[in-house]
């Protein structure tokens, strides 16, 4: 059975319209494996450039938009929000959601994870669900417990079922933007965990959600994370800045065989 395959850029709060431009041109040089998706992320004033120079460019279709954050009501008086709608005319595809910037500096709890998760698919948008442990958590050999408590309300709020339609990001917080990614064999450990969790739920859906690393991956450590068993792919911050470091990233990836 094969998985897909996703790498997702997280631009966080860096990069510029000339960036869009050159990771567009940048991008649609690069040859995919077949089960592969690019997802790139930036921040929301640029998802329509984006939009803009994929049309201009005739950007390969499996090259995609995403953005970092959503809004979990519809519409409203809810100043500097965005919803799921604005994101659907832009030309985005994917949102990222509970971010462990999100959880950390702007409170996001894992009920509201769950609850933007659940808008998002309403929308069609494919969420891509950020989960990981604290360093002092791993440490304290808390790490399962804490992933399954963030995964539940999200399981509650949705249904097991409707895993089928995100993707999830195990990103170890100690990991991100840092520089110290975690061993191959603990992110495969850690994913297999995971994959194991949602199998007691429902086998089947368990075997066909992504589960991206993220945290610190780049051009010279993904070849060895991505080949791991439960490891479908990655979800970038600080490589994805870089387009030729990217573009080497999206065409190592070569999807679950
Ligand atoms: P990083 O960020 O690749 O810079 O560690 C990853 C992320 O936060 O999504």
């Amino acid at each position: 059975m094969k998985r897909q395959s996703i790498i997702a850029a997280n631009w966080k709060m860096n990069g510029s319209l000339s960036l869009i431009s050159e990771m567009v041109s940048g991008l649609n040089q690069v040859q995919l494996a077949d089960n592969v998706n690019v997802v790139v992320c930036p921040s929301f004033p640029f998802l329509t450039a984006f939009t803009y120079a994929a049309q201009d460019e005739n950007l390969q279709s499996r090259i995609q938009l995403g953005a970092q954050n959503v809004s979990e009501h519809q519409s409203g008086a809810y100043t500097g929000e965005v919803s799921t709608q604005m994101l659907k005319e832009s030309g985005v595809n994917y949102v990222i959601i509970g971010h462990s910037e999100r959880r950390s500096y702007y409170n996001e709890t894992s009920t509201l994870v769950a609850q933007k998760v659940a808008v998002a698919l309403e929308a069609d948008l494919t969420p891509i669900i950020c989960i990981g442990e604290s360093e002092s958590e791993r440490e304290s050999g808390q790490t399962n417990q804490v992933l399954s408590a963030q995964l539940q309300p999200v399981i509650d709020e949705i249904g097991i079922e409707k895993f089928l339609d995100v993707v999830i990001a195990y990103e170890p917080v100690w990991a991100i933007g840092t520089g110290k990614t975690a061993s191959p064999e603990m992110a495969q450990e850690t994913h297999q965990f995971i994959r194991e969790f949602l199998a007691m739920k429902q086998t089947d859906v368990a075997n066909k959600v992504p589960l991206l690393y993220g945290g610190s991956m780049n051009a010279a450590n993904c070849e060895q994370l991505l080949a791991q068993a439960d490891i479908d792919g990655g979800l970038i911050g600080g490589a994805s800045l870089k387009v030729d470091e990217f573009k080497v990233i999206c065409s190592t990836a070569k999807g679950y065989q």
